[in-house]
């Protein structure tokens, strides 16, 4: 079981509705995750499964990979890199990268960076195609549901520079997305992802293939891949 599962039934971390001073007594201990939830909900602009997806994420990155600067592509309010930071010291800095940054997120890392100051000025918000970021083999490569081939273009991108990456993929598109030949065996999205978990190790990396909770999202399945030695 996991910190946040306590009260599960009737708090779905699945709910795309957007955590709010209403939900502080949600997140009472003061433990590393209800510190962060109070942080959330005091922002007031975040869907609560980002706030889940992105720390369960997280979590799994870090037991694998440490150091190096994180670059979140996709990425939203960026909550999946300023965790990541939060997590683990060792990385010096993180971009967080979309084509439309939200407005909102510079409140979500205002309050962030209230509880951990030693975030400030480590965390810089690039409104920018992926495609338009120098990657470094260093790095560290984060996505959280980059829709459809996009995934394929973070892993692209990650794998020319040789860095290592994590992906959490969602609306698999058939058409847009390749599935390989094992679409006849399973469903066409986990073939798609078993593609590509594919593709990246015959590109010479090795992978892990794990799942966050399926209560937090359909969407679970989680590829990370690290240069093979
Ligand atoms: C489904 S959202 C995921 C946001 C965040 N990572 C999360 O988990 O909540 C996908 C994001 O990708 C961004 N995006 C779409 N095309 C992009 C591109 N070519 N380069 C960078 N970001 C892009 C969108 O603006 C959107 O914010």
């Amino acid at each position: 079981m996991n910190e946040w599962q306590d009260g599960l039934v009737s708090f779905l971390p699945s709910s795309r509705g957007r955590l709010t001073g209403y939900d502080l007594d949600r997140f009472p201990g003061g433990t590393l995750f209800d510190r962060l939830g109070r942080a959330v909900c005091q922002a007031g602009c975040l869907p609560r499964k980002e706030l889940y997806e992105s720390w369960e994420v997280a979590r799994r990155v870090r037991r694998l990979f440490r150091g190096g600067r994180v670059i979140d592509l996709g990425a939203g309010h960026g909550l999946l890199a300023q965790i990541l930071i939060i997590l683990d010291d060792s990385s010096p800095e993180a971009l967080v990268v979309d084509t439309r940054l939200p407005p909102s997120a510079r409140k979500v890392h205002e309050g962030l960076v209230e509880i951990w100051p030693r975030l400030a000025g480590r965390v810089a918000f690039v409104a920018s195609g992926l495609d338009d970021i120098a990657i470094l083999p260093t790095d560290v490569v984060v996505s959280s549901h980059a829709c459809g081939a996009l995934t394929d273009r973070v892993l692209e991108r990650a794998a020319e520079a040789r860095a290592r990456v994590a992906v959490l993929p969602c609306c698999h598109d058939s058409a847009g997305c390749e599935a390989g030949e094992l679409a006849g065996w399973v469903d066409s999205p986990v073939a798609i992802d078993i593609h590509r978990a594919v593709r990246l190790q015959q590109r010479g990396y090795r992978i892990w293939t794990q799942t966050i909770p399926a209560a937090i999202t359909p969407q679970n399945r989680l590829l990370l891949g690290a240069p093979a030695p």
